[in-house]
């Protein structure tokens, strides 16, 4: 049977991609989803879907999607604030959550992981589901081993209501872990045109190492989403998951 999902901030520069690529995915049925200025349109007339994904609906509130509408898994691409209610209101309704929402601080993990324990539920958080960026924090966190003095550049459109990213933050605590100088400064720029770029920069005694990520258009989250989706429906053990690669190599 097809996995129910349900995309909060389905309106959104990134919730309307991932909806769409639900949509077209054969083991995932799009349900519907949420967002504050378009309750009560169709995904027809809110993001042009066809078929029967676009005779879904946007609601403007969680219950009234559940009302309507039997949901598996909530994937979320809201605001901080937003993110901080719903989704443990989604884990109490016996929902599973895949969410890539930025801004959330280690308090904020903490309520979610207690969520979703008291609820015996799963809910996986990526700061970014793109394939590349997490292969970039692997790259970078074995750089930092050998190249300890290094700093990090990201730049998003300015669009984007947190700063540093949260992949930013991801790529410090990784090549922290792994020996790099503490604290590896961010810097954060905010310019029309670019999407989500983050640029790892070493440098050593007459020698300088640079790893970059770019990405080009939303459809590069669409991957990580769907291993993430399938991920939370498999795993048995309850709790918050924050780190993709295992989902991805099946192991989650
Ligand atoms: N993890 C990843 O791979 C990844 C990738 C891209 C983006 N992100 C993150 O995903 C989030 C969304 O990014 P975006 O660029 O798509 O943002 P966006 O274009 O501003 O979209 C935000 C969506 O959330 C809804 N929303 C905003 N405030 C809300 C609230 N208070 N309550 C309920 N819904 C609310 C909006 O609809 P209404 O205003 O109609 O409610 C809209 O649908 C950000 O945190 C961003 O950093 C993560």
């Amino acid at each position: 049977m097809a996995i129910r999902v349900a995309v909060a901030g389905i309106t959104g520069r990134t919730g309307r991609w991932v909806a769409q690529g639900l949509a077209e995915t054969p083991d995932m049925e799009l349900v519907g989803g949420l967002s504050r200025h378009h309750g009560g349109q169709s995904l027809k007339e809110a993001l042009g879907l066809p078929g029967g994904a676009g005779e879904k609906k946007v609601w403007s509130s969680l219950e009234e999607l559940l009302d309507r509408e039997g949901v598996d898994v909530l994937v979320d691409f809201t605001v901080a604030e937003a993110a901080r209610s719903l989704l443990p209101h989604a884990l109490s309704r016996g929902l599973k959550v895949v969410s890539g929402t930025t801004g959330l601080g280690e308090a904020d993990f903490k309520a979610l992981e207690e969520a979703a324990l008291r609820h015996r539920q799963v809910i996986l958080h990526a700061p970014n589901f793109s394939l590349g960026a997490l292969l970039l924090e692997r790259m970078a966190a074995l750089a930092a081993r050998w190249l300890p003095e290094v700093e990090v550049v990201e730049i998003h459109h300015p669009g984007k209501k947190d700063r540093p990213s949260g992949t930013a933050l991801a790529l410090k605590a990784a090549m922290e872990k792994a020996g790099a100088r503490q604290p590896v400064p961010l810097h954060s720029v905010r310019l029309p045109g670019w999407v989500a770029h983050h640029r790892v920069l070493f440098g050593s005694r007459g020698e300088a190492l640079t790893l970059s990520h770019d990405v080009l258009s939303r459809e590069a989250f669409l991957p990580g989403v769907l291993v993430a989706v399938r991920g939370v429906m498999r795993v048995e053990t309850p709790g918050l998951y924050r780190d993709l690669w295992p989902f991805l190599e099946g192991k989650g």
